[in-house]
């Protein structure tokens, strides 16, 4: 029976991960610690497949009293490690807390680990990381590879550069075995509705203008989520250690093109007078907006056969249907969180 820690999932990819793998594996079981900040919520981890074989632990990666004391008592072979502040709009508001929980809780589960499995246990630290590491592309450049030199720009890039050297510093220095994925924007169920997807659904709903950067021709490479889980799980399976592997969807509409496109499957699934995209409003871009990412997804296509199943019509269109179909959780979500001081402080112009 294999332990496994899994730090942050109560939050988007995190919990939809947890379901994966109780669904995918019988023979493990997940102790999972999150600190439920404003993105994290139990409500992202009800009806479990197999709700017995996960632990749920409230806490901080920071701490290490309780990080030692979780490896030690469950035993831990193995963590994925999703847990972080992850919205560049915070971190330019606001870059500490990205330092701290990044930087500082990476390095504590580092450490945890290494002590944990300093007497011969085997063991594998499965760092999740991002395409922004790599900075940003100009139209012609070639996508991003596991060679390409990091070149942060944000305070969210820059800290999530931090946290990868150090795990590739923990490999060579004290031989942990470690292995990194590097992926593009996530989209699917359960994301909190501050990033771009789930904003504009939400916003489209309920009447409000959709607000788009600049001059909305920035490029993200969008992975959904369901394909992004399984990359991680055949890493964990196959993947050798100390090796990188770039995660992408393969699929790069513009902003616009995108925000459109959930205009005219929302004008299908639920039609109003106007059509959607009317709400499309134009505001004051990001600042240090990074204007392209792609992804080259050979090395884990070639060695570990993984392939994105979704096209970004059939993902959108379900992730669409599942806000729909959710509206509950939704309301659960943006009561708690204090939703609506995070969008005055972020979109007043
Ligand atoms: P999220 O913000 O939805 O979830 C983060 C989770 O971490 C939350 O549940 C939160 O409560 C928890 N957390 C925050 N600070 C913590 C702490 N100190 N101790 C314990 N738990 C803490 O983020 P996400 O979108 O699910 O991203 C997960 C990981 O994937 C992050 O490392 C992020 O950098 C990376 N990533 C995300 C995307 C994406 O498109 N969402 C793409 C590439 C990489
Ligand atoms: O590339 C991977 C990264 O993707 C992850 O590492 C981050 O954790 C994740 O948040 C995401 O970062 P982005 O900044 O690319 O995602 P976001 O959804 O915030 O924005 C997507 C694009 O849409 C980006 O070009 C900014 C733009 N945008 C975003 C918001 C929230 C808008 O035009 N309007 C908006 O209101």
């Amino acid at each position: 029976m294999k332990k496994i820690l899994v730090t942050g999932g109560a939050g988007f990819i995190g919990s939809n991960f947890v379901r994966y793998l109780l669904k995918k594996e019988a023979n493990i079981e997940i102790v999972n610690l999150d600190i439920l900040a404003y993105a994290g919520s139990l409500e992202n981890l009800k009806n479990l497949p197999d709700p017995e074989r996960h632990y749920f632990i409230q806490g901080d990666i920071c701490d290490a009293e309780l990080v030692g004391r979780l490896m030690r008592e469950y035993k831990i072979d193995t963590i994925v490690h999703f847990a972080a502040e992850s919205h560049v709009d915070r971190s330019i508001l606001g870059p500490v807390p990205f330092v701290h929980t990044n930087v500082m809780g990476t390095t504590t589960l580092l450490e945890a680990a290494r002590q944990a499995w300093s007497q011969g246990q085997n063991g594998h630290f499965h760092h999740i990381s991002t395409d922004e590491v790599f900075g940003t592309l100009s139209a012609d450049d070639p996508a991003f590879n596991e060679s390409t030199p990091y070149s942060p720009r944000s305070p969210y890039s820059a800290s999530k550069v931090s946290s990868d050297h150090l795990v590739r510093a923990y490999f060579h220095t004290y031989d942990l075995p470690i292995t990194i994925t590097n992926c593009s924007n996530n989209y699917g169920a359960y994301q909190f509705p501050e990033k771009l997807i789930p904003l504009i659904i939400l916003n489209a709903i309920n009447g409000k203008a959709l607000p788009i950067y600049g001059d909305g021709l920035q490029i993200r490479d969008w992975l959904h989520v369901e394909d992004h889980c399984e990359a991680i799980y055949l890493v964990l399976k196959d993947g050798e250690m100390g090796e990188t592997y770039n995660v992408g969807g393969g699929n790069q509409p513009t902003n616009l093109v995108l925000v459109n496109e959930i205009c005219s499957i929302l004008d299908t699934l639920q039609p109003t007078a106007v059509p959607y995209s009317s709400l499309i409003s134009h505001i004051r871009d990001r600042l240090g907006h990074d204007r392209r990412y792609a992804i080259d997804t050979s090395k884990i296509e070639k060695k570990l056969g993984w392939k994105p199943r979704y096209t970004i019509a059939d993902g959108l269109e379900k992730t669409v249907q599942w806000y729909l179909d959710n509206m509950d959780w939704v309301e659960k979500i943006l009561k708690k969180k204090n939703y609506q001081a995070w969008l005055d402080k972020n979109y007043q112009q």
